[in-house]
């Protein structure tokens, strides 16, 4: 079934000039890009979106880094679209990710790890919509 994942280039990918050969990559997954945007959290932004980890130790660590820089926001169409992209980026840890995946490519550690994938149906209906309203959803 056609379903939803969200993505965010992180400020890491960012800053090194890997946002449009990521972007290529997720395209030639065969993934639909039906929203996108590239902007900057603000660290209250940036600690609402991962409030969800709000009691992990590193928490501050990452609300700092999602907000030291601009980002890319985007929702992608596909079959199987969560666990795919979760397959095409690879594991949290880069030292973990498997080859050839984006996380293995582009990532510097744990933290700093190039992009984010959504980790299921529901919260990537919650997390598109925190970047993007309805109108900008094609
Ligand atoms: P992401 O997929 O964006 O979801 C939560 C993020 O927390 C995760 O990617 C990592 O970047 C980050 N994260 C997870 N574990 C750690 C850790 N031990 N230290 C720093 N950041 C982490």
């Amino acid at each position: 079934m056609s379903n939803r994942t969200f993505t965010m280039i992180k400020p890491d990918a960012t800053a090194k000039g890997n946002t449009g050969a990521i972007l290529s990559m997720i395209n030639a997954a065969g993934f639909r890009i039906v929203a996108m945007k590239m902007t900057k959290l603000s660290k209250e932004k940036a600690g609402e979106f991962y409030a969800v980890h709000a009691a992990r130790p590193f928490y501050g660590e990452l609300v700092e880094f999602m907000s030291s820089g601009p980002i890319t926001a985007a929702i992608l169409e596909k079959d199987n679209a969560v666990e795919d992209f979760r397959k095409l980026i690879g594991a949290t840890n880069p030292a973990e990710a498997a080859e050839g995946t984006i996380r293995k490519l582009y990532a510097a550690s744990i933290g700093e790890n190039a992009v984010h994938g959504s980790d299921s149906n529901e919260n990537a209906a919650i997390e598109g919509d925190f970047f993007f309203s309805k109108l900008e959803q094609f």
